[in-house]
């Protein structure tokens, strides 16, 4: 799971972690916040995809041959404007919620068992309809951080 530090991941790990025979994994950047005993930390910072490379890395040799049953992208953040970038140079917003757990899911699924679940966290944020803040506002030319917005 990604985002289990605050908000809605904290409430969700408490739940999933005290089931049974569940062995819990989670990324964080490492922020001073606690986790529930007996889940595993492994370093990840959405907002490098070399992190998430590594983290990923670290995740299959930590499973070993043990199967994913479910993955949970939760982690997100919201930057108004688009003067914020990634390790990589993408706008941070779409770098961290978007780029950055799709490599995650790419890097991943290999490892999900049969029938094993990809729970997305989303928001109506990315919704121009319901709110009108970054970055659908931004042309891909600008969330991928080769111009500047016009
Ligand atoms: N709260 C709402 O009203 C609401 C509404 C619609 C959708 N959502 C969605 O629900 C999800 C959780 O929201 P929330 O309100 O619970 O958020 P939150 O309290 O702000 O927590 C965000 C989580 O994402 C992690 N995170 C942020 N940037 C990261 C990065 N660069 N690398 C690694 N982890 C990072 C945070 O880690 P740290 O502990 O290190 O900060 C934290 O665990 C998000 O995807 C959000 O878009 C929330």
């Amino acid at each position: 799971m990604t985002g289990a530090t605050s908000g809605l991941g904290t409430h969700a790990i408490r739940h999933i972690a005290a089931q049974p025979g569940i062995r819990f994994m989670t990324g964080a950047r490492g922020s001073g916040r606690t986790v529930p005993p007996g889940v595993e930390i492994i370093p990840l910072d959405l907002a490098s995809l070399t992190s998430v490379r590594e983290f990923a890395d670290r995740v299959k040799k930590q499973f070993g041959d043990a199967r994913i049953y479910i993955l949970i992208l939760n982690a997100g953040m919201q930057n108004a404007s688009n003067d914020l970038r990634s390790a990589d140079g993408y706008e941070l917003t779409f770098a961290v919620n978007h780029l950055a757990h799709y490599l995650l899911a790419r890097l991943l699924m290999p490892r999900m068992a049969d029938r094993g679940r990809l729970v997305i966290t989303t928001s109506e944020t990315h919704d121009p309809a319901v709110t009108p803040i970054a970055p659908h506002l931004y042309a891909p030319s600008v969330l991928i951080g080769k111009i500047t917005n016009s």
